[in-house]
């Protein structure tokens, strides 16, 4: 065992994310397999507050894998993001023999958890988000099943928005993110994406597109719009009038968030959780794991934190190219 950390708690913590049991189910069996206990920590930063800490064994996260959502909870804590309340945390740590500390969650979790580091607590952040907007790494767990989601929903919008020879703006999450959107408009073939981080609010131009496309004899038109853009509901109306064309809005929602994970999420939440281990086991504090260029690595959380993320332009360029 490592002379660094003896005892291992773990917490999810922001939006829940598919992958999340599993993420919590590698952390638990790989600090037994090094001599390390471990303790869950309930809803995330408020539950270590209210020290709702449990001792986890490896049949505590037996059949988990599979299953959507997180057995431990989630939270976002108001007290947490005060200097008092960070003591309190670390001294709950302290109290329960809690000297390494996993976080599965995004970037405002991981804030958190390099406060945690400057207060003496041993930590490191899981990427654990469906908006995949972690700027350090190029996969976030439970991306890969929201899309998946989401793509088998905006199919079925498709069917009938074909039938009716409508057009349909489908919104799917992401407040500050268009990955969603963007993979979806690949996956799904829309013939329109609105991004946060590129969409200038031309509606011409959509209205353009979809009376260009129409008189060329297509029987739908998709859009996908992301929650951060948002208005789909009136933007639906407008589009209407303009165009003449029958058009639907469909909101997704929280659906995207829940479901039983991919074998992606799966697998990348088993590694990024094993690997966050080994890292507290070497006695690193204050990292974050990260997917860069096809393998594991991981970063200072405050390093991540500053790095800038754009959206891949010729992702956006094909999406655009394929649905002409
Ligand atoms: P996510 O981790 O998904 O980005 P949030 O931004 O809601 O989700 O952050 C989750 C929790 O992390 C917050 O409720 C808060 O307790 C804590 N947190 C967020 N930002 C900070 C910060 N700057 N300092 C300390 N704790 C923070
Ligand atoms: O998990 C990320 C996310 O789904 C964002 O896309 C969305 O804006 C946000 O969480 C909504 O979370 P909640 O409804 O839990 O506040």
């Amino acid at each position: 065992m490592s002379e660094a950390v003896h005892t291992i708690g773990v917490l999810t913590s922001g939006g829940d994310a598919p992958g999340m049991n599993a993420a919590v189910r590698a952390v638990v069996r790989t600090a037994l397999a090094s001599g390390c206990g471990v303790k869950g920590i309930q809803k995330g930063y408020a539950g270590l507050l209210e020290e709702e800490i449990m001792d986890l064994d490896r049949y505590s996260v037996a059949d988990k894998i599979n299953r959507g959502g997180t057995f431990l909870y989630t939270a976002r804590s108001e007290e947490f993001r005060t200097a008092e309340g960070q003591e309190k945390a670390a001294e709950n740590c302290r109290k329960h023999g809690i000297d390494g500390l996993v976080v599965i969650g995004g970037d405002g979790s991981f804030r958190g958890a390099a406060k945690l580091a400057g207060l003496g607590i041993n930590t490191i952040g899981v990427p654990g988000t469906i908006d995949l907007d972690i700027s350090c790494t190029e996969y976030t767990i439970g991306f890969d099943t929201a899309v998946n989601t989401a793509m088998a929903a905006i199919d079925k919008v498709r069917d009938t928005s074909t039938s009716h020879e409508r057009c349909s703006i489908i919104e799917v999450m992401g407040r500050r993110a268009g990955y969603i959107a963007l993979y979806c408009g690949i996956a799904n073939g829309a013939e329109d994406i609105l991004l946060p981080e590129l969409y200038d609010y031309d509606e011409e131009k959509i209205v353009e597109h979809i009376v260009k496309y129409h008189k060329r004899g297509k029987k739908h038109h998709i859009i996908i719009n992301a929650e951060g853009v948002g208005h789909s509901t009136s933007m639906a109306k407008r589009i209407q009038a303009a165009t003449g064309i029958e058009t639907r809005a469909t909101i997704l929602g929280h659906l995207q968030r829940g479901g039983s994970p991919t074998a992606r999420d799966r697998v990348m939440a088993s590694l990024m959780g094993a690997y966050a281990v080994q890292v507290l086991l070497e006695g690193r504090s204050k990292r974050v794991v990260a997917y860069k260029n096809g393998a594991l690595t991981d970063y200072d959380i405050e390093e991540a934190l500053a790095m800038q993320k754009e959206i891949n332009s010729f992702e956006v360029m094909v999406s655009q190219m394929l649905s002409k």
